[in-house]
């Protein structure tokens, strides 16, 4: 016994002292705590994915049928943690991983760009009705844009995902805009992040008006592409008269 209790205090000693030799071992401890939260981020791109695909098969199902795709392109981003730590502390939560959950909605993060306002309903209104699919949240800010201007339609979602013990319900906000939308929130960001603009009040008047000119050119494209798509079934149905449909 007693030689079995030296030898555990020797290896405690070894222990102790590689430690101190070894401060690579570090990195790995720090690794070990951060674990939950390098986890939880995983199964946020898990969701990322899984949302990205859904909307991906409607798109090979809708382009099949109508020879057009909804949208034009599906940007995704996983919140930094340097921006979840700096949001939970702005809203006065805990900084944990706990809370990243039940309060942030947008750490996973999907937009998608359509070219017409109808397909951006469309899209959202069969993404909405799958059975996986819970919407936590509904802001359409193209029925009602917010003062400065902003358009676009925005779903939190709540979509499982399976994992190899468990099944996880994990949340994602999806926007859905035009690219002229698009267009517009990209400039007007660049806006918000310089601070003592000079003229500042003006900029924001013009982009206002830019936001109208865009709710109305999206209109107009859409009704556009509706002519087209009228003329090109006559001309299709004169062609299928001509040759028997084949
Ligand atoms: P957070 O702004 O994310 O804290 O939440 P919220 O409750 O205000 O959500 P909201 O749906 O209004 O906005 C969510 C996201 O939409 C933002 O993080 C931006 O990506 C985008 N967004 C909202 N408003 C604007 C805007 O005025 N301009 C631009 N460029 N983007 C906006
Ligand atoms: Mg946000």
């Amino acid at each position: 016994m007693e030689s079995g209790k030296r030898t555990e205090e020797k290896r405690e000693e070894e222990n102790q002292s590689k430690a101190a030799m070894m401060p690579d071992d570090k990195p790995g401890e720090l690794l070990e705590e951060a674990r939950p939260f390098i986890d939880l981020m995983m199964h946020y791109r898990c969701a990322i994915m899984e949302v990205e695909t859904k909307l991906k098969i409607l798109d090979a199902e809708f382009s099949q049928e109508h020879n057009r795709n909804p949208f034009e392109s599906i940007k995704t981003r996983l919140k930094s943690p340097m921006s979840i730590f700096q949001k939970l502390r702005k809203k006065g939560y805990p900084v944990t991983v706990e809370s990243i959950e039940k309060y942030l909605n947008d750490v996973a993060g999907v937009r998608v760009i359509c070219s017409f306002p109808d397909d951006i309903y469309r899209l959202a209104d069969l993404l909405s009705r799958q059975d996986d699919i819970e919407v936590l949240n509904r802001k359409d800010y193209i029925e009602n844009p917010k003062p400065n201007g902003y358009r676009s339609l925005h779903l939190i979602l709540r979509t499982p995902i399976y994992l190899s013990r468990e099944k996880k319900l994990m949340r994602v906000e999806v926007q859905f805009r035009t690219i002229a939308m698009d267009f517009w929130a990209s400039l007007e960001h660049k806006l918000k992040y310089k601070q003592d603009l000079e003229d500042g009040e003006d900029i924001a008047r013009q982009l206002r008006n830019c936001s109208d000119f865009i709710e109305a050119l999206d209109y107009q494209m859409q009704g556009i592409r509706d002519r087209i798509d009228r003329s090109g079934g006559k001309a299709q149905q004169g062609e299928n008269q001509r040759t028997g449909g084949l």
